[in-house]
């Protein structure tokens, strides 16, 4: 089938190169011509495992190609998956503009049928302004068209993997020809019938589940199992500060809870809080959602509460160890809203950074992948070129992004290098009895009395 994504973002550009690895002839749009012109040499503009190689293997294939003028994806492809960004507005609403504006793009220059399908998260009731616009503006008498919601759920850092093997693929329609296009679309993955381009074994892969819905609550199911998820965080981030004050672990209490099938164990990790592109925004756009239609959804804000809370509660970590910040240098291991991606939006280890700032520390900071990223929003730290660099001299060093590669450091070498050998793990990254037998100070979050230490006198 020939297909336009509009938006090469991180959604945009995992679904036109997988949907083109299953088969199809996909166009990628993008309005930042620099994007395009960074795929077009063979480059990419963030960093998302197995993506590279995915899109170089179909462009080369001539299944997959980007451009940056829309109308002509649109001569060329009835089918249009609308992947552009939704930030949040000042007061909390999704800002639809770019999809707005998507939408005005095709009531100029569409003919014959096209499905457009929003594949962007959007507030419940999007897809119903869709076919009003398109009502409205869609002036030519040639132009007919379908609107289609199709949520995406995969994670940045494994978003490939993702594409490949979802827990289930949701459409909401209210035409059987757009239901009907949507499953042809999506057939390989559906019956899992593809040659693997991640794994090279997938063993027997089930069949993945395929619910189709109303419009209306396919939107819902996105802003549903985001807020969801966000809500199990903050409710383990609780349970961690009960933990530390009566001297329980809270990764013993999280594993058992967990255990149980109902609740699963997924999500149930503690520390500094969720951030990225997607758990904040979209709680609040929820919120707001709830609000506009006169729900009450105090649930959701309190989730939002004490995610905002887990910030102040790891600067006070901080200053309960350092006392005054003023001219301190603290180094900082991870820059990512989490590991395995480059994605500084809403990444807590900024929001800990400035906060450091604001206070006078010196920041030295290092992360495998998202320093460019961070380099461009919080340009007034010092970037190192590896972790022992971002550690040399540190009075302490907080731990803010769980990348594998901080669990192979030499820790002797890090005891070493450190002005004062402290560290605050705001991911309960290490083991506390390792951390212990190098003679760091450690301080962690919920497993146990608080910032436990090695009696060790410092060097
Ligand atoms: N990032 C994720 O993990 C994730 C997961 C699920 C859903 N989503 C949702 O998917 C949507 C996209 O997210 P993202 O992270 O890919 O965003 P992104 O910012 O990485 O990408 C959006 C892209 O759209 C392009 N764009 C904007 N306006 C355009 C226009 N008028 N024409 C052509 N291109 C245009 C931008 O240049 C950008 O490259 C959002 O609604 C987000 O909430 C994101």
């Amino acid at each position: 089938m020939k297909i336009a994504v509009i938006g090469a973002g991180y959604v945009g550009l995992i679904t036109a190169a997988g949907l083109a690895e299953i088969g199809h002839q996909v166009i990628c749009v993008d309005d930042d011509t620099r994007k395009i012109e960074v795929l077009n040499s063979g480059g990419m503009f963030f960093y998302e495992p197995n993506l590279g190689d995915l899109v170089k293997r179909n462009q080369g294939a001539k299944r997959l190609e980007f451009i940056s003028q829309v109308e002509v994806a649109l001569e060329k492809c009835p089918v249009i998956f609308i992947c552009v960004g939704t930030p949040p507005l000042e007061n909390g609403d999704a800002d639809l503009s770019s999809l707005e504006l998507v939408a005005r793009r095709i009531s100029e220059h569409a003919r014959g049928y096209h499905l457009v399908i929003e594949k962007s998260t959007v507030p419940v009731q999007t897809g119903r302004r869709l076919q009003k616009h398109f009502g409205t503006y869609g002036n030519n008498p040639l132009f007919q068209c379908d609107v289609a919601s199709n949520p995406e759920f995969l994670r940045e850092g494994s978003g490939v993997e993702d594409f490949f093997h979802p827990d289930r693929i949701v459409v909401g329609v209210d035409s059987e020809r757009a239901a009907g296009l949507l499953e042809e679309i999506y057939h390989p993955l559906l019956r899992q019938s593809f040659a693997c381009p991640v794994h090279e074994n997938c063993g027997n892969r089930p069949r993945v589940p395929f619910v189709v819905t109303d419009i209306n609550s396919a939107e819902l199911i996105k802003h549903a199992s985001n807020s969801f998820l966000a809500m199990k965080i903050s409710f383990i981030n609780m349970v961690a500060d009960l933990c530390e004050a009566v001297g329980a672990d809270v990764e013993k209490v999280a594993e058992a809870v967990g255990m149980d099938r109902r609740i699963g164990a997924g999500f149930l990790r503690p520390g500094v809080g969720f951030g990225g592109s997607c758990f904040p925004k979209d709680l609040q756009a929820f919120v707001r959602v709830g609000r506009n239609s006169g729900c009450d959804f105090t649930l959701l804000r309190e989730v939002e509460r004490i995610n905002q809370s887990r910030i102040d509660l790891f600067i006070k970590k901080i200053k309960d160890e350092l006392w005054v910040l003023r001219g301190k240098r603290i180094g900082v291991w991870g820059l990512a809203f989490k590991p395995r991606t480059d994605d500084v939006r809403f990444s807590p280890s900024l929001a800990v950074i400035r906060r450091l700032l604001a206070e006078g520390a010196l920041v030295r900071a290092y992360d495998p992948q998202a320093m460019e990223k961070a380099k461009a929003v919080v340009p007034e730290i010092e970037y190192c070129s590896d972790a022992y660099a971002a550690a040399e001299g540190a009075e302490a060093l907080l731990a803010l992004t769980e990348w594998e590669e901080f669990l192979r450091l030499d820790l002797t070498k890090v005891f070493q290098i450190m002005a004062r050998p402290l560290i605050l793990d705001g991911r309960n990254m290490f083991p506390r009895a390792r951390m212990a037998a190098h003679g760091f100070e450690y301080v962690d979050i919920g497993r146990g009395s608080p910032a436990r230490k090695h009696l060790q006198m410092v060097p």
